[in-house]
C-alpha cells in the first residue's frame, strides 16, 4: 500500500527540541552508547535539535571529553540504530559534548555538574536542563535527592515556566508495588509530575502511536473494536538477544519485571483503552490507567493456570551461531530459577473487553525479533462454503506489527478463482492479506524510538511517557504473579532451546482456551 499522497517524512514539518542541555547521568554505560546517543545523532540529523544544545556526560570512570566523543563515535559506528554516520553531523553534535568523572552518591558531584553547567551555559543564550537517569535503579532516589538538594533540578510545577528542569527516569522504576509507590514519593517530594519523564521506549515505536491515530482516527475499526466481534488478542514481544552483559540485573529483574510490567502492558493499554477526551498527555493517560484497573488480578489458582515462565537453554541462532543457556550466561547462577520467557493470559473485565482472553509473551533467544499485536476477530455464525462447512476457516487477524517491517495487515477469506461451478456447492475459500508497511508507503519513515521520545522531553510533551500512577497501576497487574512464582520455584524449570519459538507449555497455555499462537512475523 502507498501513501495516498506523496509524502516524503523527510519534508513534513516537525517541531524541533527547544535548546538545551542533556545531562546524561550513567554516561558509562550501555544505553547511552547503544540507545541514547545514536538517538541523538540522528536527531542532529534530522535538524531537529537546536543548534545550542549541548550533552554533559556524567559516570563514575575517571575519562574526559575527548575520550568520551572517541567511544561515542565508536559506538555509533556499529549501531544498528542507524544506517551509516554523516562526519559533518556527528562533529557538529561532538563539539558540543562534555564529560564529567563522579561518584552519584556524593553531594561533591553535583557541585562539580552545577561547575561544568555554569560554564556550558555562560556561552548560551538559554539554560534549559534535561537531566537523564541512564543508571541502575538503585541510584536513583539519590541521585533524584541530591539533583533537589544542590538546587540543580528546583521543582517547577508550570511546564510554561523558563528556564525549564525536566528529568527523565529510565525503566524498571522499582521491582514491585511497593518500591514503585516509595520511589514515586521520592521523585514527587523533589520533583513536579509536569517535570518528570518515565520513559518506555516501546511508546516511541512509529506503529505504538499509530494505534491511536488507526483506532481513532478511522470509523471502520472502532465498531468492530469490542468482546462482540474480537475473539482474541495476542500481543509478542520475542526477542533474538540473550541477556548480555546484563546477567547481573536479569536476574534481580526476570522477564515480567523487564518487559511485561512495562512494554507489553503498555501496548495492552492502547490496544484496549477508550477513546481519550482530546489527544493530551493527561487525558490519553487517564484512559490508559483505566485499563490496568480493568485487568484482573492474578490469584494463586490462576497464576498456576494462566501463565507459564520457562528459561532458554543452550541452542543455536539462525542455523549456525551455538549460544549457551541461560544459567551459562556471566553473572548468572547455575541454578538460577529466573524466567527469561513468559506467557500469560489477562482478562479485562470492562464493559468492551470482558471475556477476550488477551494473551502476551515474551522471551529471550527466540527464533526471531518480533514484536506485534495481533487481533482475531470472530467467526461468521455460519459457515457455508465448500469444505469449510465443517472445519471452519482462518478466522480474520488484524495484526499491527511494532518491529520489525513497522506496519499493519489484514487477513480475510476470499474465493478461490474457478471454483464453484454452476450449481454445486463448491465455492472453494482461500485466505489472503491486505498489507501495510510505513517503508513501503512512506520510504524511510523514522529514527529510533528514544529519538522520538528525547524529542518529545525537549519540547514538553509528556503523552509518551508513564504517569505516576498508571506505573503503579501496571505493578498491580504484574506483582501477584511474579509473587506467586517467587513463593512457588518450580521443581525443574521449563525450558527451551535458544533459536526456538519457546517452550511447549506456552503452547498448552493457549489450546486450553481454545486457541494457539500465532507464528510471530508472518503476515496476518
Ligand atoms: C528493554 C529491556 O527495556 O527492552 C531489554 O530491558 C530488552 O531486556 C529491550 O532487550 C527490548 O527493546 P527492543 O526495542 O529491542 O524491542
Amino acid at each position: 500500500m502507498r501513501a495516498s499522497q506523496a509524502i516524503r517524512v523527510a519534508d513534513l514539518p516537525r517541531m524541533h527540541g527547544d535548546p538545551c542541555t542533556m545531562i546524561i547521568l550513567g554516561a558509562g554505560g550501555d544505553l547511552t552508547r547503544r540507545k541514547l546517543v545514536p538517538a541523538l545523532y540522528q536527531l542532529a540529523k534530522d535538524g531537529l535539535l537546536d543548534e545550542q544544545f549541548s550533552v554533559l556526560g556524567v559516570a563514575r570512570e575517571p575519562s574526559d571529553a575527548e575520550t568520551f566523543r572517541a567511544t561515542m563515535r565508536a559506538a555509533l559506528d556499529v549501531s544498528d540504530e542507524v544506517h551509516g554516520v554523516d562526519d559533518a553531523v556527528w562533529a557538529r553534535l561532538e563539539r558540543r559534548m562534555w564529560y564529567l568523572a563522579g561518584d552519584f552518591t556524593t553531594m561533591a558531584t553535583y557541585d562539580a555538574i552545577g561547575q561544568r553547567l555554569a560554564s556550558i551555559e555562560g556561552k548560551l543564550e538559554v539554560s534549559n536542563r534535561l537531566f537523564y537517569l541512564a543508571v541502575p535503579p538503585s541510584v536513583f532516589e539519590p541521585i533524584i535527592t541530591h539533583l533537589s538538594g544542590s538546587g540543580l533540578a528546583p521543582r517547577i510545577s508550570d511546564v510554561s515556566v523558563r528556564p525549564w528542569v525536566r528529568v527523565v527516569i529510565e525503566k524498571p522504576f522499582g521491582r514491585s508495588l511497593a518500591t514503585a509507590q516509595a520511589l514515586n514519593t521520592v521523585v514527587q517530594g523533589a520533583l513536579a509530575e509536569c517535570q518528570t519523564y518515565r520513559i518506555d521506549h516501546y511508546l516511541g515505536k512509529e506503529t505504538v502511536q499509530n494505534l491511536l491515530v488507526f483506532r481513532f482516527a478511522n470509523s471502520i475499526f472502532e465498531p468492530v473494536w469490542n468482546r462482540q466481534n474480537i475473539a482474541s488478542v495476542q500481543i509478542t514481544a520475542a526477542e533474538t538477544v540473550g541477556v548480555e552483559r546484563r546477567g547481573k540485573y536479569y536476574e534481580e529483574a526476570g522477564v515480567v519485571r523487564d518487559m511485561f510490567q512495562n512494554h507489553l502492558l503498555q501496548l495492552l493499554t492502547l490496544t484496549a483503552m477508550e477513546p481519550p477526551v482530546k489527544m493530551s498527555a493527561d487525558a490519553v493517560r487517564d484512559e490508559k490507567v483505566k485499563v490496568l484497573h480493568a485487568v484482573r488480578w492474578f490469584t494463586p489458582e490462576t497464576a498456576a493456570k494462566w501463565a507459564v515462565r520457562a528459561q532458554y537453554a543452550p541452542g543455536v541462532l539462525d542455523g549456525e551461531r551455538a549460544v549457551p543457556g541461560y544459567r551459562e550466561e556471566p553473572d548468572v547462577s547455575p541454578a538460577s530459577n529466573t524466567p527469561t520467557y513468559a506467557a500469560m493470559r489477562l482478562q479485562v473485565d470492562n464493559w468492551r473487553w470482558k471475556g477476550v482472553p488477551f494473551y502476551l509473551r515474551s522471551g529471550k533467544r527466540l527464533a526471531g525479533r518480533v514484536s506485534e499485536i495481533a487481533i482475531e476477530f470472530r467467526q461468521p455464525p455460519i459457515l457455508m462454503f465448500g469444505s469449510h462447512m465443517r472445519e471452519g476457516i482462518e478466522p480474520n487477524v488484524l495484526v499491527l506489527r511494532v518491529q520489525p517491517n513497522d506496519g499493519m495487515s489484514l487477513r480475510f477469506e476470499v474465493k478461490v478463482p474457478g471454483t464453484a461451478r454452476a450449481l454445486t456447492p463448491t465455492i472453494e475459500v482461500s485466505t489472503v492479506d491486505m498489507d501495510f508497511t510505513y517503508a513501503d508507503a512512506f520510504g524511510e519513515f523514522s529514527g529510533p524510538a528514544y529519538g522520538t521520545l528525547l524529542l518529545d522531553v525537549m519540547i514538553g510533551d509528556a503523552t509518551l511517557f508513564t504517569r505516576s500512577d498508571e506505573v503503579e497501576s501496571a505493578w498491580k497487574v504484574t506483582d501477584p504473579l511474579i509473587d506467586y512464582w517467587e513463593k512457588n520455584p518450580p521443581a525443574a524449570m521449563p525450558t527451551y532451546a535458544a533459536g526456538s519459538w519457546g517452550p511447549a507449555c506456552a503452547d498448552e497455555l493457549l489450546r486450553s482456551g481454545g486457541f494457539r499462537w500465532r507464528m510471530p512475523g508472518s503476515s496476518a
